[in-house]
């Protein structure tokens, strides 16, 4: 027995060891697992992580703040007010002539803008064009600015008769800057 009491004490502590390092390792792995299930559960939803989402609610003001108080991406299409697009659309007389939604052919005297922005990118790359803008936005800056650039022409239709547009002149030394950049953006959107 006195022989076999330091094996057994050794075996003993040994075992005591092996229990303690497997005890400590799945108390480790449940709290591992515990913080695992929290995390996928509720803070990385399929949405995002908390963190994410909160970036992503301040994103557009982070790049407005960066791109100096400028609004959105300078690369996106030019925001607009659609109620004072309207507006300006009705006080300068452009309802009277223009529709401005749908499919529709118009008036007799007066092109659709239902669909302008899809027009305006073909009428500047078209062999007749006359007129000086190179882009849908100049165009139909151009339209409104100086109507006589270009006639649009269509069969059955009186535009421009004795070759001169139908559109007032006097439209361009009145509209305000602003009106006409909102006015602008805003028929860029019919595509
Ligand atoms: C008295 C009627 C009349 C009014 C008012 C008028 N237009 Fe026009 N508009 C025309 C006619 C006619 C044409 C086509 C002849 C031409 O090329 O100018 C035209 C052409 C256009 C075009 C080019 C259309 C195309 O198919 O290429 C745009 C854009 C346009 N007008 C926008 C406006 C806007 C915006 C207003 C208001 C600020 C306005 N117009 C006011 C009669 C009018």
């Amino acid at each position: 027995m006195a022989q076999e009491n330091p094996q057994s004490e050794d075996a003993l502590r040994a075992f005591r060891l092996g229990y303690d390092a497997i005890a400590w390792a799945s108390l480790v792995g449940m709290v591992g697992l515990t913080l695992w299930i929290f995390y996928t559960l509720i803070v990385n939803t399929p949405d995002g992580t908390a963190a994410s989402r909160a970036y992503e609610a301040v994103q557009p003001t982070l790049t407005a703040i960066a791109g100096g108080g400028g609004g959105p991406a300078a690369s996106g299409p030019p925001a607009f007010n659609e109620g004072d697009a309207l507006a300006a659309f009705e006080d300068y007389g452009c309802l009277g002539c223009h529709t401005h939604e749908g499919s529709g052919d118009g008036s007799l005297a007066c092109p659709p803008l239902g669909a302008i922005a899809s027009t305006a990118a073909e009428r500047v790359t078209a062999s007749d064009y006359t007129g000086n803008a190179e882009t849908a936005e100049d165009y139909i800056r151009e339209s409104i600015m100086e109507p006589n650039a270009y006639l649009v022409s269509a069969p059955g239709k009186v535009y421009a008769p004795a070759n001169v547009s139908l559109m007032p002149v006097d439209i361009a030394g009145r509209i305000e800057p602003a009106e006409l950049n909102n006015l602008v953006a805003w028929l860029l959107t019919k595509e």
